[in-house]
């Protein structure tokens, strides 16, 4: 297990499910990614993976900006110091409010995903007196039975087609500057051949989109999408995300291409760990019931995909357990996991993989259970950067 003797000492020290993230090695991934990168190749951090301020801080350490989302992101951005040129905003729903918020703070570019968002920017900027950098989100057709939760191939609210797009004459909004499009819609891709399929037809739709719109394509952002592999240890070498990136810049003649990496960032670097507190065969079935689950750690009900799971026990995983939380509804479910036999009540489980898409994308005011610790590990340090928070301290 990684970290293991942090992970004890922890145990041993907090009474509850806790988030632990290991800084240290992320920082030394970030390292990694940026000693890679062309000069138009740009790299941005999808804060929605994980908007922690120690996370935020290592990523702008490393010359990663941020992609916000939200008030609320762009908030917790700037008080991790990110600002300006340092942030982008995506988003289906930006209201008038939110996009003078991110005029007030500089933000480099804005990424529209309406008419509407279009109308209100161009507006806002001629009030201002200001020209503001956008890119236009692209949704397009992708002719495949595949699923994504960023919607696939199926009409989502991110962006608009080609055609849609097409229908608006750009001549219009003088006070709005397109460096480019910005087009995404698979998430958690870990296989090189299936990025290139989707990467080619994105990237040839989006430059013909830009020339019948007369839009001079400075940048094309690909958003995200790099996967993490959640059942074993296949990677995806960002030296050949690289090569494979640099390799369409030449064949479709494009000056910058920027991501948006939200797993492949932070994914690895976080284990969320709760105790069992019941074992019991139900129906022929043996079921673990943990203290904490779906109101921290929702992702295994939402995608269908549980995070995987090790305890401190020596013995082999003998057994198939289906793990439960505590919630009362069966969609508190951790996934079936391979663990020892004799594991039981008192015992910890860590779930590993927990660094993105892990407790801000949970529910954690159902049944009113304490949220979560969050410890990170720095310079070698363990920091908690936020108690257990028990019912009482959140509940009116
Ligand atoms: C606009 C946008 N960019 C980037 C990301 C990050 O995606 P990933 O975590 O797959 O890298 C997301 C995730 O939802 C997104 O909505």
């Amino acid at each position: 297990m990684k970290n293991s003797s942090h992970l004890k000492a922890l145990s041993e020290r907090l009474e509850g499910p806790f988030f632990f993230y290991d800084i240290d090695a992320l920082d030394l991934h970030l390292k990694a990614i940026k000693s890679l990168l062309h000069p138009d190749i740009k790299v941005w951090y999808a804060c929605k993976a994980n908007p922690l301020s120690a996370i935020l801080t290592t990523l702008q350490k490393n010359g990663f900006g941020v992609d916000v989302a939200s008030t609320g992101e762009l908030s917790q951005a700037k008080s991790a110091g990110l600002y300006g040129n340092e942030l982008i905003a995506t988003g289906p729903a930006k209201s008038k409010k939110y996009l003078e918020n991110l005029l007030d703070n500089s933000i480099s570019t804005i990424v529209l995903e309406s008419h509407q968002q279009l109308i209100d920017l161009n507006t806002i900027c001629a009030e201002r007196n200001t020209k503001q950098n956008v890119l236009l989100r692209v949704q397009l057709a992708y002719d495949t039975d595949r699923k994504s939760v960023l919607g696939g191939s199926e009409i989502t609210a991110f962006g608009l087609g080609v055609e849609d797009w097409k229908k608006i004459s750009l001549s219009e909004y003088a006070n709005v500057k397109v460096l480019g499009l910005h087009c995404f819609q698979w998430g958690n891709i870990l296989d090189l051949n299936q990025l290139s399929e989707i990467w080619e037809f994105t990237i040839g739709s989006c430059v013909s989109l830009a020339r019948d719109m007369g839009i001079q394509m400075k940048v094309l952002d690909l958003g995200g999408g790099l996967g993490i592999d959640y059942k074993g240890d296949r990677s995806l070498p960002f030296s050949q995300v690289h090569e494979l990136l640099m390799s369409y810049k030449v064949k479709f003649a494009l000056r910058e291409i920027w991501l948006e990496l939200g797993r492949f960032s932070v994914g690895e670097f976080g284990t969320y760990a709760t105790k069992i507190v019941d074992k019991k065969s139900v129906r022929g079935k043996d079921i673990l019931v943990t203290d904490g689950g779906i109101n921290h750690i929702a992702r295994p009900a939402l995608v269908n995909e549980a995070f995987p799971a090790v305890t401190f026990l020596a013995s082999p995983a003998s057994k198939t357990f289906a793990v439960h939380g505590p919630l009362c509804t069966s969609l508190d479910f951790l996934g079936d996991h391979e663990l020892p036999s004799e594991i039981s009540p008192g015992e910890w489980i860590f779930f590993e993989k927990c660094g993105a898409y892990g407790f801000t994308e949970s529910m954690p005011y159902f049944l009113c259970h304490d949220l979560p610790a969050e410890v990170i590990l720095r310079n070698g340090d363990l920091e908690v950067v936020r108690n257990i928070a028990p019912s009482s301290t959140w509940n009116s």
